[in-house]
């Protein structure tokens, strides 16, 4: 297939191509484009065949569903049954942005965009890019992150690309992911409202909307027994090709750690990759060496990590060893995705 490539204004973005875009989606179409969290892959949600084709160009299991992206908080109605009152605050404290809601599902979803659920999430991003395509397509588009799957989700265009010219109609490439980890899932289907996927809304902010908010279960990694409620949370995720440790402790004795540790490996013939704050960067001996940002600057990290992963993989690093980062605020977030990447792999120095 013969993608067709368009570099957009963020802020301004042409019209021209924004309707093509959206005749593209219209008619079955797939077109990747930039939201504020990480780049989409998106389709028509009404139209199963639509999800399927989104399927197939990630190599993403089917059974895993889709976020309904919308423009306009008069299209959540539509697709939905039992809104709770608590969705209406949460909708305008947090929509447009970074925030997924799960709700039960209309009839007008097929069951392929929602992986077989009778549940749906949905999306109000407020990257203006996304605004208009989404306005363009019909109301409706379906979009995971716009990689292939298992590869960290692609914060800059030329990842998208890299992972998807020749699978996709058309790519839109426009600004860095100001956000750069997934939106923040938030399930209103059980008496609770639990929190699926943490991300740059935060537990404390949604508690000051609804105070009894909790984070699921599932996401303390440290007992196998209890499963992720969203489906997507159970598979790899993210994993550089590299062998990956989390290493937590105090400064001093983390750097003596990784350095040790990169000493062995480097004598056995790999390369070595470390990913630390920038003030500690000089102290670590490594192949290639990442500044996730100032100490403690969780949205810098956040924003920095995915790249960072695909950097690793390719300068062909084999091990890699990250500083961890305190729990709380998009710490959480940003520890959650770090977990994954390094396949639960920490250790305490
Ligand atoms: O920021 C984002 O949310 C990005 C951008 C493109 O909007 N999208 C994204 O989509 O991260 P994706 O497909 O990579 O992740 C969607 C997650 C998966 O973990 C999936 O299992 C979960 O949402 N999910 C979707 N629908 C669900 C449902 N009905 N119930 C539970 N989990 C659901
Ligand atoms: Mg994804």
């Amino acid at each position: 297939m013969k993608t067709v490539i368009a570099n957009i204004d963020s802020n301004n973005p042409d019209p021209a191509v924004m309707e093509a875009a959206g005749r593209i989606i219209r008619g079955g179409g797939l077109v990747a484009f930039p939201t504020e969290t990480v780049y989409g892959l998106g389709g028509d949600a009404l139209n199963p065949e639509a999800s399927a084709r989104i399927y197939e160009a990630k190599g993403r299991p089917s059974d895993n569903p889709l976020i309904v992206h919308i423009a306009d908080l008069s299209d959540l109605g539509p697709i939905t049954r039992d809104v709770p009152r608590v969705a209406h605050e949460l909708a305008g404290r947090f929509w447009p942005g970074p925030l997924t809601l799960i709700f039960g599902k209309s009839d007008r979803v097929p069951l392929q965009t929602t992986g077989g659920l009778d549940t749906v999430a949905v999306r109000f991003p407020s990257d203006p890019v996304a605004g208009a395509l989404i306005r363009a397509s019909g109301g409706y588009v379906a979009a995971p992150s716009a990689n292939l799957s298992g590869k960290p989700s692609p914060t800059r265009g030329k990842y998208v690309i890299q992972d998807l010219d020749g699978r996709v109609d058309m790519i839109l490439c426009g600004d860095d992911s100001r956000i750069g980890l997934e939106s923040t899932i938030v399930d209103l289907t059980s008496d609770e409202p639990v929190i699926l996927r943490p991300g740059y809304v935060t537990l404390e902010m949604l508690r000051e909307v609804i105070p009894t908010v909790s984070l699921d279960k599932g996401l303390a990694e440290s007992d196998p027994s209890v499963r992720p409620k969203a489906p997507g949370m159970k598979y790899r995720h993210y994993a550089p090709r590299g062998d990956m440790t989390i290493v937590e402790g105090a400064g001093p004795s983390v750097t003596a750690y990784i350095n040790r540790k990169i000493a062995e490996a480097r004598s056995a013939g790999l390369r070595c990759g470390v990913i630390a704050a920038n003030e500690r960067l000089d102290t670590y001996e490594a192949d290639l060496k990442e500044g996730i940002g100032t100490d403690g600057d969780a949205e810098e990290a956040a924003r920095r990590i995915y790249a960072i992963l695909r950097n690793m993989d390719d300068e062909g690093i084999d091990v890699i060893f990250a500083e961890g980062m305190a729990d709380g605020g998009m710490g959480t977030a940003y520890m959650n995705r770090l977990t994954k990447a390094a396949g639960h792999k920490i250790v305490r120095a």
